[in-house]
């Protein structure tokens, strides 16, 4: 049976199209529906080449949405009008927004301001000059996950703030450096950790990066710290994040009520960067900035 596509009438007989009725809402179910049956996986899942070349698209998606917010994220705007473009852009190239119904968060996108340290979820926040912002997009493109977040800073932006965000960019690069066959998932947290430290900067431990790809996360946990030659050995055809969040202050968050967004428990500033890495036997291929 043919898919209904997006300028066909809906199904339902309202006479709207499609893209204009209940398309949104059944992606909305799909997802849910895949959510519920599916688990976190308990192993790692080395990707075949049909499974890489699903997360390459993916990924290109998550990092095309990321670029057409470049010139849109600025003073006065809202960080819901964020959720909304990212989720029109998302549903426009025929992907899901993970975020979206997953575990109940109730959005299509993480935005993450000043002191939160992630899964902020946008609202009427109206942002000003001065603020650091994370945009955190994962797409669904063909079933297959790609995750990326970026920092945006807004207007003028302190010169502690400004290198704060500049040295997690750093400690993201730093740990890609250490992806290859060979070396060990430690080799890539210890390279972070000793760069953010180094600048008195604390790294969080209550998040962490992960396998993705196939499902949302998947094994393993990627450690932002970590000894050299510690933990798991990287394998080709793995896929995972890296994703660290450094604080000005203190490593230790906290939950709001929302049970989603999390802050640092000193209310110091928080960055966050993060891509989708593919392990290859010559190193890495960084799949969210093609
Ligand atoms: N994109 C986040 C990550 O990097 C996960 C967000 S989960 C959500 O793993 F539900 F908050 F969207
Ligand atoms: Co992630
Ligand atoms: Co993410």
């Amino acid at each position: 049976m043919r898919k209904l596509s997006r300028n066909d009438p809906c199904w339902c007989g309202s006479g709207k199209k499609y893209k204009h009725c209940h398309l949104k809402q059944d992606l909305t179910l799909l997802h849910e529906r895949r959510g519920r049956g599916q688990q976190r996986p308990r192993e790692v899942i080395i990707k075949t080449e049909e499974q890489i070349a699903g997360i390459r698209e993916s990924s290109r998606l998550t990092h095309k949405i990321l670029d057409m917010l470049e010139e849109r994220i600025v003073p006065g705007i809202t960080t819901e009008q964020i959720n909304t473009w990212v989720h029109e852009a998302t549903l426009a190239a025929g992907a899901i927004p993970a975020p979206l119904n997953y575990r109940g968060y109730p959005k299509s996108v993480c935005t993450s301001l000043n002191e939160v340290v992630c899964h902020g979820i946008p609202g009427e926040r109206v942002l000003v000059s001065g603020d650091i912002l994370n945009v955190d997009v994962t797409s669904i493109l063909d079933g297959y996950y790609g995750d990326s977040s970026r920092m945006f800073l807004i207007g003028e932006v302190s010169e502690e703030a400004q290198k704060l965000v500049k040295v997690t960019r750093e400690c993201l690069y730093r740990g890609i450096k250490q992806v290859r066959p060979g070396n060990t998932l430690g080799d890539i947290g210890h390279a972070i950790q000793q760069h953010a430290e180094g600048q008195g900067y604390s790294v969080v431990r209550a998040f962490v990066g992960h396998g993705v790809g196939v499902y949302f996360h998947e094994p393993p946990d990627v450690r932002h710290y970590g000894r050299p030659h510690n933990g798991p050995v990287l394998q080709p055809n793995m896929v995972f994040t890296i994703e660290p969040m450094i604080n000005l202050g203190g490593p230790q968050v906290k939950i709001l009520e929302d049970e989603w967004t999390a802050v640092t428990t000193d209310g110091s500033l928080s960055a966050q960067w993060e891509h989708t890495l593919l392990v290859t036997a010559a190193g890495v291929e960084i799949l969210t900035d093609a």
